[in-house]
């Protein structure tokens, strides 16, 4: 497939953390009246220059069809989601809009014949019985959060709509995303994010997590063209459809603060851990993505110093516009 196969695309909250970059990218690759936006709410910040947008609650199948129709929509990017932290606050929500909204999408995509379902899974279906060290495409996904196993079942689910009904769904298990537009709401990785901003705005950042604790990364711009590429991979050469292995690079949290250190010598870290700790400590320390690599090309092309300069670089600016 090119970029001139794609004819319609919705993406599911998009006004999220990945939603807003996605939005924004493919927007730039198949052109911005192609894509349209869908949140539940947008937040006043979102571009005013974005393409054409929708408010919609996935959980609402029929709201859902609506749109698909009006707007012909035949690609779908599922991204509107619960995650960890908040999921352990509101488990059935978590479930209910997680797997309940993935739900309504595969089937819509069934009764419309839509061309191509993405929606991601994430490093959170594993459990503390994985191998923490080069976490295997391939082993037990015994996850301990509510997020976890919505996950773990939106892989199935889309694995069966395949199967049964010929939807085309794929999936990359994401890391921790570091992003410098949209912030993270309601993660265990999203300290790597808010580090940033209090190192800008006040010079010190106390860490949610413990500081050795070591978990997979991975900076935006990769995020988007991994996600992009398997979304244009010829199917031929997919072995799997939902459930791709990705990251970066692995780091705890006294590696990103000594990174930032070298650009911000006064930068100041302290910790204090909570409960989203042991959701960190059930996950993998360090992932392998080999399948990805071989099956569609995936290369990430930042690693821990790459992305803390452009991090910096990028909010350094907005913050000297008044705008962080
Ligand atoms: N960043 C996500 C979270 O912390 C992991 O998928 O929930």
């Amino acid at each position: 497939m090119s970029a001139s196969d794609i004819a319609r695309i919705l993406v599911t909250g998009a006004a999220g953390q990945v939603g807003c970059a996605l939005v924004a990218a493919l927007g730039r690759r198949y052109g911005p009246a192609n894509v349209v936006a869908a949140d539940i709410k947008f937040p006043p910040s979102f571009s005013e220059s974005s393409p054409p947008r929708v408010r919609l609650d996935v959980t609402d199948r029929e709201a859902l069809a609506q749109v698909v129709q009006a707007h012909r929509i035949d690609t779908i990017y599922h991204l509107a989601a619960i995650l960890s932290a908040n999921g352990e606050k509101n488990p059935q929500a978590c479930w209910q809009v997680n797997v309940g909204g993935l739900l309504n999408v595969l089937e819509v995509a069934r009764e419309y014949s839509l061309r191509r379902v993405i929606c991601p899974s994430s490093m959170a279906v594993f459990g503390p019985d994985a191998p923490r060290q080069g976490t295997p495409q391939d082993t037990l996904l015994h996850p301990t959060t509510m997020y976890g196993v919505t996950k773990v079942s939106g892989e199935l689910l889309g694995e069966y709509y395949f199967r049964r009904y010929g939807v085309d769904v794929r999936g990359i298990r994401y890391p921790g995303i570091i992003s410098s537009e949209a912030r993270p709401g309601g993660g265990t990785t999203d300290y790597a994010v808010e580090i940033f901003y209090a190192a800008l705005q006040e010079r010190r950042y106390t860490c949610f997590l413990r500081e050795d604790t070591v978990l997979p990364m991975i900076y935006m711009p990769d995020v988007i063209e991994g996600t992009i590429q398997l979304a244009e991979a010829d199917p031929a050469r997919l072995t799997r459809h939902t459930d791709y292995n990705m990251t970066g690079f692995s780091i705890a949290p006294r590696d990103l603060a000594a990174e930032i250190q070298r650009h911000l010598p006064d930068f100041e870290i302290a910790y204090a851990p909570d409960a989203r700790q042991a959701i960190a400590d059930s996950w993998p320390a360090a992932i392998d993505d080999r399948v990805a690599r071989r099956d569609w090309g995936w290369r990430p092309r930042h690693d821990l110093a790459a992305m803390t300069a452009d991090m910096l670089a990028k909010l350094a600016a907005r913050q000297r516009a008044g705008s962080l």
